[in-house]
Parts: C-alpha cells; structure tokens; sequence
C-alpha cells in the first residue's frame, strides 16, 4: 500500500527532513471541515458523472461525515493521529479509508490538490469575513451606544495634535463608526468577489471527466463555478483582499487604540481605564496600564504583516499552482485568529469606557477654540475671512499676553481691534454656538449629529 498520494513514479525514498519539511499538514488540518464539505461536494458531482453508484455516493458522504466526527479540531490530537500525512488533503483521504476502505480511492477521480486547496482556502476566508463582520456590527453598536449616552457633550478635536475646535464625543465616536461602515463594506465586497468555486478545474487545465461543475458550486453556497482553470487554482486574490482588508481595519482599531492610549494619561485625564480590562505593574504599585489598546495597536502590526506577506509571495508566480502558494495559508489563518480575537474583546472594552466629560469639557473651551467661530462672526458681518482671520488672530494674542480666553476680553477692547466687533459677538462665540455653526452634512452641529447617530445605527443594523 503506497503511503503517499504520488509514489508511482519515485524509486528513491525522499530525503526525511526533507519529507518532514515540506509537510503543510502541521497547519492546514484546520481546513478539515473545508476540506470534507468540498469533498462531498465533489462526491456529489462524480456521482452525478457516472462514477459512482447512488449506494456508493451514500457510503462516501457517511464515510466523510464520519471522518468529521472522529477528528475534533484540535491540534495536538489530531496531528498525532497521522504523523505521515502530507496536507489535509492526504489526511481525509488516509482517514476515509479507514471509514470505507478502497472505495475512498475513488474520490479523487477528476479532481487535485490544486482545485481544493484553492476552495478549502475560499471557504475558509468566506467563513473569516462572515466573523469578523459580525464581530464589528458589536463593536460598532458598542460604539453607537455611548455615543448615544454622551449625549451633548464634548472633546476637543485635534489637529496636529492641537487643540482646533471643540466637537461633540459622540462626533468623535462617529468617526469611528465610519470607519467600521467601509470596513464591512470592503469585506462585503471581497466576499461576494471570491465566491466562486475552482471545484473542477482540476490541476491546472480542468477536471478530466465532463462534471456538471454547477453541482458542486451549488452545494457548497458559491455564485457559479470560476471561468478559467488556470487562473482558479493559481488566484489567491481572495486572501490578498482579505487580509488587506483586515489590515486597513487593523488600522482603524490601532488608531483608537492610539487615542484610548493616550486620553488615559494623567495628562488628557479623558478617561478612566476599565479596570476589567487593564492590568497593574510588578513593580510600581500605583499604575494602571492600557495593556489592551497596547496590545491592539502591536497586533494591527502583524496584520499588516499577513498583507505584506501574501502579497510578496504571488507577484512573482508564474501560471498556474506552485508551491509557493502553501505559504499563503499561515498569513490567512493569522490573519483571521487575530481580528477574531482583537473582536473578542474591543466591544466590551468599549461599551465599558468611562469618559471624564467635566476634563474633556475643560479642554473643549480653554485655549481659544472658538477662535473659528469668532472669525466666522466677523465674515458674517461682511469682513472678508482673510481679514477676520487677522484680527481673530490678534485677539487671540491679546488673551495670551493677559491670560485671558476670548470672552473674557471687553467689548471695547475688541472694538480697537475692529469696528466690526458687537455685543452680539459674545453669543457668537459660546461652546453651543461654536458647536452649532457647523451646521452641514457631516459637521458637529448637535442636530446633525443627531441625524447622523441614527443614520449610522441603520446603515450596520440593516445591512
Ligand atoms: N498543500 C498544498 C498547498 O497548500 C496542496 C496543494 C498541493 N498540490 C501540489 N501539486 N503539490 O498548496
């Protein structure tokens, strides 16, 4: 009995840390569902071909049902039952024939390596994306949430990592939520991209046997069978959008993160760290360290990492299967276990962040970020804003010479400053005002927040 799926044509025996080397099954045997839904599948289609009887087909299915159920999807367990498996593909096959004896040997009629190790892997990434957006329907509801409980308070918006102009929190928030909203939008689209199924392109130029390859396509959820064989057992463009897609989302949750991180110092004072999700020092009994939006923000790094990996790997293969593409796997299998796990934890992270409004608040309305909103009143008053800006701006120093904000400096004074300047420009330049002439789509003005809190809520809610 040959031991391995190719032996006919080899007199040597392969070098063993060569043999051990190559080996993929100390990875893929996570693929094992993939791999035995796809087989079914393919059972189905050789059947309807002729190739096996009904009552073999019936057999075949039991026999792979069983291969699922005998082998829990752990590691350990599983790699020590078949130290001589070369892939999960070798694997099922060795095991079906324990379940069904040599009939299992007809399973491979009309179908490689090639074809299933490029449907287990869509399979695998289809289920992937399917995770991870629902793992960010949480986070953003987490998200909606306080924004909805912040109410009308606010935060000082940065640029440059200067104060600029006081926003709402729930703006801020919001922000976040978009990000979100592209992100499902972007793994959506990946999705309904790679669903395809390579079943029946065979090992590079199709199946040899006239298989209805809608049969399979259709049993396992894809669109339609792929359009060219060659392209279906070489494309791995699936993964590339994917962990691409996971690391621009790595992204989003690494600058949260970066923020949570840093509005948690004694400095911004923003924030108390949920002591839940935060841990303590050896050595100096007083902290309280963000080891989870730390973590986030390192783990975001390697998602980057997969994309850079995958993408490195393919650009320079020629057409069609190399082997090469087995190293594509490691990066989709991190890829996916790391946003998983990241998910796990950033939504209730974040529905337990405590926000301290009364500092946030301070920082919103010292250090003149109503400077816009006065510049604003004097261009409503007919001074150009070039001009406004000017004077704006000798106010403000004005302030800083005698330590005082914008309203607290009299009327007259302003007046030397510009005619321009009346009573009225102090109810120009409160927090509400400051807030509330930002009155466009998209701006901070607290009735277009509010409209736009609920069209956020129903955009994830309903997709
Ligand atoms: N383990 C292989 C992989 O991941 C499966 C395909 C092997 N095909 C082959 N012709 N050697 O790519």
């Amino acid at each position: 009995e040959p031991t391995k799926m190719w032996s006919g044509r080899f007199r040597e025996p392969l070098n063993s840390a060569f043999e051990d080397w190559q080996r993929s099954f100390p990875f893929d045997w996570r693929l094992l569902p993939q791999e035995v839904a796809a087989s079914k599948a393919h059972a189905r289609a050789i059947a309807a071909a002729g190739i096996l009887t009904e009552a073999e087909l019936t057999k075949m299915l039991e026999g792979l049902d069983a291969v699922v159920t005998s082998n829990p999807l752990h590691a350990e367990t599983i790699l020590a039952k078949a130290t001589n498996a070369e892939d999960i593909h070798h694997f099922v096959e060795l095991e079906l024939t324990k379940h069904i004896g040599n009939l299992a040997l007809k399973l491979h009629t009309g179908r490689s390596r090639n074809e299933q190790i490029a449907t287990d892997m869509r399979l695998f990434v289809r289920d992937a994306i399917d995770n991870t957006v629902a793992g960010l329907r949480a986070w953003h509801e987490a998200l909606t949430t306080l924004a909805t409980e912040a109410g009308d308070s606010v935060i000082p918006s940065y640029t440059h990592l200067q104060r600029a102009e006081p926003v709402l929190v729930a703006h801020w928030l919001l922000a976040y939520a978009s990000m979100i909203e592209r992100d499902i939008s972007r793994l959506t689209d990946a999705r309904a991209r790679m669903n395809y199924c390579p079943l029946g392109s065979g090992a590079v130029a199709g199946a040899t046997l006239a298989l209805d390859r809608t049969i399979a396509a259709r049993e396992l959820k894809f669109t339609a069978p792929t359009p060219n064989s060659m392209d279906a057992t070489s494309d791995r463009d699936f993964a590339l959008d994917f962990t691409q897609a996971i690391a621009t989302l790595g992204i989003h949750i690494s600058r949260f993160a970066e923020e949570l991180t840093l509005y948690s110092t004694a400095e911004f004072g923003f924030l108390d760290l949920p002591e839940a999700f935060s841990t303590g020092s050896s050595a100096m009994p007083q902290k309280k360290n963000p080891d989870l939006t730390e973590l986030i923000r390192g783990k975001s790094g390697r998602l980057l990492g997969a994309a850079t990996t995958l993408a490195t790997l393919i650009k320079g293969l020629p057409l069609a299967y190399n082997k090469d593409l087995q190293e594509g796997q490691e990066p989709v299998f991190d890829s996916a276990d790391t946003i998983a796990g990241i998910l796990s934890v950033l939504p209730a992270f974040t529905r337990a962040l405590k926000f301290n409004f009364d500092r946030m608040k301070t920082a919103a309305t010292t250090g003149y970020l109503n400077a816009m909103a006065a510049a604003t009143y004097l261009s409503n008053k007919g001074v150009p804003f070039r001009k406004a800006h000017e004077i704006i701006g000798n106010a403000v120093r004005l302030g800083i010479e005698t330590k005082r904000e914008l309203d607290d400096i009299t009327l007259p004074e302003l007046q030397q400053l510009s005619p321009a300047f009346a009573e009225d420009f102090f109810a120009a330049i409160t927090l509400e005002a400051t807030l509330d002439c930002h009155d466009v789509i998209g701006g901070t003005a607290r009735p277009r927040v509010a409209e736009a809190l609920v069209a956020s809520k129903k955009k994830v809610s309903t997709r």
